[in-house]
């Protein structure tokens, strides 16, 4: 017979973390709609332009696809890689839009856009090893280089050059140590969108050593002046460029989890060992419903873009006319990211005091890094009554406040 032992007083285990997840940081954007969500239990009503995601939802032939998909039994595991059809169309998908051949070889589909952030890094990064990254910018890529113990190497975007990088300046922050170089277009927080001359640029600082880039491009069909470039076109950069990309934005997807990124097929052989110990592979059904998404009727991808310019258009004319507050026209993304440095008061506190006093839901340019003091980033993923009422409310506590 067994006999059980009773303790009188439970022992209070210390929870023994490694000492890397002291080091790993996070995405605000949730804190915030938590803390918004809080508010309205308590009877507050909030305009929610915190989080970036479409507010439309994701479009009918792709929901039917998926649905065909589970009622024809696509619920089990695929390959880790992701389906041989849904690569071949990513491929092909890439190969028309950047003008460079991509096999499916060099395809790897993963549960969003982020896993590709995270298994660059850890097939890529050792201590120390230096990574060159955007700030402001999207804050996984800090808390993943400083995580795995790499040296998180800011550049900064500077307003005054619409958010792009200074290629002087990264010439300047390139050293032997560096390993990878991440860039963003169109970019989280800021909307700035790189042009040709730019990637060119980059390039050119880069020349031919061994650094690679991850080109983070999950905003690529969201462009609202030019064309979208890539430093995957430039002669040379093939072999050495990450290319993220995905459904979240794009199709209104964000729930779905699914994106993928494009890499030389050795790499990608490491990144799909990742993902065979992580995830073992993208839901099967999923990546049968993104084939639709790239092959099917995209109109829905130019009506998406159209309605995010006109709320655009309309919320930076609204921000301009508020005291304090002035805003460069955004060239990509749904991303808002007016300069506040007027009002005096600090990224933070003005975000927090919009949030508790005024009911709008915003980030703290901080929220992207140091470089972000001095600004707000507001998503119009959102309805144009609701950012005409952001607006408005907005206005109010401004002339209330300051
Ligand atoms: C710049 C950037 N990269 C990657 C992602 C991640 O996208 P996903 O939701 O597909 O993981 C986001 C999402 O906000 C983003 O803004």
């Amino acid at each position: 017979m067994t006999t059980f032992v009773t303790m009188e007083k439970a022992i209070q285990h210390e929870l023994r973390l490694s000492e890397r997840m002291s080091r790993l940081g996070t995405e605000t954007a949730f804190e915030v709609l938590n803390q918004a969500r809080a508010l309205e239990r308590q009877g507050k009503n909030i305009v929610h332009l915190e989080i970036g995601e479409p507010d439309f939802d994701t479009p009918k032939n792709i929901i039917d696809a998926a649905v065909n998909a589970l009622q024809k039994g696509w619920t089990h595991y695929g390959p880790s890689a992701g389906l041989p059809d849904l690569r071949q169309a990513i491929g092909e998908e890439v190969s028309r839009s950047r003008g460079v051949t991509v096999n499916a070889d060099e395809v790897v589909v993963v549960p969003g856009g982020k896993p590709i952030i995270f298994f660059t890094m850890l097939a890529l990064i050792d201590r120390g090893d230096e990574v060159i990254y955007p700030n402001p910018g999207f804050p996984i890529y800090e808390s993943m280089i400083e995580y795995l113990g790499g040296k998180a190497i800011p550049i900064r975007l500077r307003e005054e050059r619409d958010f792009g990088l200074d290629v002087n300046e990264l010439a300047s922050l390139i050293t032997d140590r560096t390993k990878l170089i991440i860039v963003n277009s169109p970019q989280n927080p800021t909307g700035g969108v790189l042009g040709e001359a730019d990637i060119r640029d980059i390039a050119g600082v880069i020349g031919d050593r061994n650094i690679l880039v991850l080109s983070d491009e999950i905003y690529s069909r969201l462009i609202f002046e030019g064309k979208h470039h890539s430093i995957l076109s430039v002669a040379g950069f093939k072999d050495r460029t990450i290319l993220l990309d995905g459904f979240s934005k794009t199709y209104a997807m964000t729930g779905w989890r699914m994106g993928y990124g494009v890499m030389r097929s050795d790499l990608a052989t490491y990144i799909t060992r990742l993902m065979t110990n992580s995830n073992s592979c993208t839901a099967s059904f999923t990546q049968v419903a993104g084939i639709e998404a790239l092959r099917g009727d995209q109109s829905s991808v130019d009506r998406m873009r159209g309605e995010f310019q006109r709320r655009r258009d309309a919320f930076v004319a609204g921000l301009n006319r508020i005291k304090g507050f002035s805003c460069r026209m955004p060239k990509g993304a749904f991303y808002v990211f007016p300069n506040i440095m007027e009002t005096r008061w600090k990224s933070k506190k003005l975000a927090g005091a919009l949030l508790e006093e005024a009911g709008v839901a915003c980030l703290s340019g901080t929220a992207f890094g140091d470089y972000g003091e001095g600004y707000l980033r507001f998503s119009v993923a959102n309805s144009l009554e609701n950012l005409h009422k952001a607006l408005d409310r907005i206005d109010q506590w401004t002339k209330r406040i300051l």
